[in-house]
């Protein structure tokens, strides 16, 4: 039986990049794609970023595919205006999809290709746990000509869930980044994480560091992390960052997810093959945005939009060998030379998307 995947172009060279996606999962085995406006495209035709119709499709579909949103047409500080990132938001809330997945690897065919030196970055493997559906994001806002608030809350239970997924990630040691000196959500965060640690997973090394320190340590030694665990915002903050371990933030993909597959061989949380929520296997796009700067110009990266088919594969459909071969043709291309001008080449996406193939 066919796949079928509810495909999400968006805004800027999101279609760029996602057209040669598909070429890419067409060769690999029988999927539906089912194209929706969103973003901004959907606010030019419908006023909403994210419509009921296309939600309830995402809902029913068995995995969604989203390139980028947004761009300076729809850029605005106007609180009553749409704006392309609410679709985002309201796709991530609506889908149920707490846990966000961002696996962070150079591959040695870019280690030249990083504003870091290769000494530094060589041999990182770390995964970016961040809670996607909490915290400032989604705490109650205000604002009036001369006052602006955003709450940031947590309960238990959005730290537990988000924290057992970490765990289960984890080879050997999770790192939980909070604010706990400040902030009396890090507090809640950090004793939260250290019961269900104590409780559940003892064999795994937990630290818990402060948000700012992670930040330096990133950069300053990356091979120290495996898995960080971390709430919404500096989840959004530390992986951007992170992105430059692999050289360009056109390479990072990512994996949103309600119910996260067990990696194999491990038993508990959550159950096998379980769903959890909505039915859909998760949503999955790339890390970086919609890039209106070079839009149009053929010249777009898609190999964290293809990294991101690949999460699909594996973390949504359960097609992990499918999966592998989209990330061992990407790593090929790489040794071979590819390189689109974000990594200092002169490759543009449709030499990319060729270059992909011929390993494919
Ligand atoms: C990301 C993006 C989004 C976020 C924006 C576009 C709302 O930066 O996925 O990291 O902040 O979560
Ligand atoms: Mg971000």
């Amino acid at each position: 039986m066919a796949h079928r995947i509810v495909t999400l172009p968006g805004d800027g060279i999101g279609p760029e990049i996602l057209a040669p996606a598909l070429e890419v999962l067409r060769v690999l085995g029988d999927f539906e794609f089912e194209e929706h406006p969103f973003g901004g495209a959907a606010i030019d035709l419908y006023g909403a970023a994210l419509t009921d119709e296309t939600l309830a499709a995402c809902r029913a579909a068995d995995a969604v595919l989203l390139a980028a949103v947004g761009g300076p047409k729809w850029d605005t500080t106007d609180p009553h205006a749409p704006r392309p990132e609410q679709g985002l938001l309201g796709l991530r809330k609506g889908l149920g999809l707490y846990a966000n997945l961002r696996p962070v690897k150079p591959l040695p065919a870019l280690y030249d290709a990083s504003p870091l030196r290769r000494e530094r970055i060589e041999g990182t493997d770390l995964l970016v746990v961040r809670e996607l559906t909490g915290g400032i994001y989604f705490g109650e806002k205000t604002r009036t000509r001369d006052f602006a608030s955003d709450v940031c809350a947590y309960t238990r239970e959005e730290i537990e869930r988000i924290a057992r997924v970490a765990f289960n990630a984890a080879r050997a040691k999770v790192t939980s980044v909070d604010k706990a000196n400040v902030l009396e959500t890090s507090r809640l965060w950090r004793e939260v994480v250290t019961e269900v640690h104590s409780r559940e997973y003892p064999h795994i090394q937990l630290e818990h560091v402060l948000v700012d320190n992670a930040a330096m340590q990133l950069v300053s030694a990356p091979r120290h992390f495996d898995t960080i665990l971390t709430e919404n915002m500096f989840g959004d903050i530390l992986s951007d960052e992170a992105a430059m371990i692999t050289g360009s933030i056109g390479m990072l993909p990512s994996a949103s997810l309600s119910a996260p597959r067990e990696p194999a061989g491990s038993a508990g949380f959550p159950p096998e093959g379980g769903r959890g929520g909505g039915g859909c296997g998760g949503l999955f796009e790339p890390v970086h945005g919609s890039a209106p700067d070079i839009t149009g110009r053929g010249i777009a990266n898609p190999l964290a939009m293809f990294l991101s088919a690949a999460l699909m594969l594996r973390h949504g459909l359960g097609l992990e060998s499918e999966a592998a071969a989209v990330e061992s043709a990407v790593e090929r291309a790489l040794e071979r030379g590819l390189r689109t001008p974000d990594l200092g080449g002169e490759a543009g996406t449709v030499e990319a998307t060729r270059a992909v193939l011929e390993h494919l």
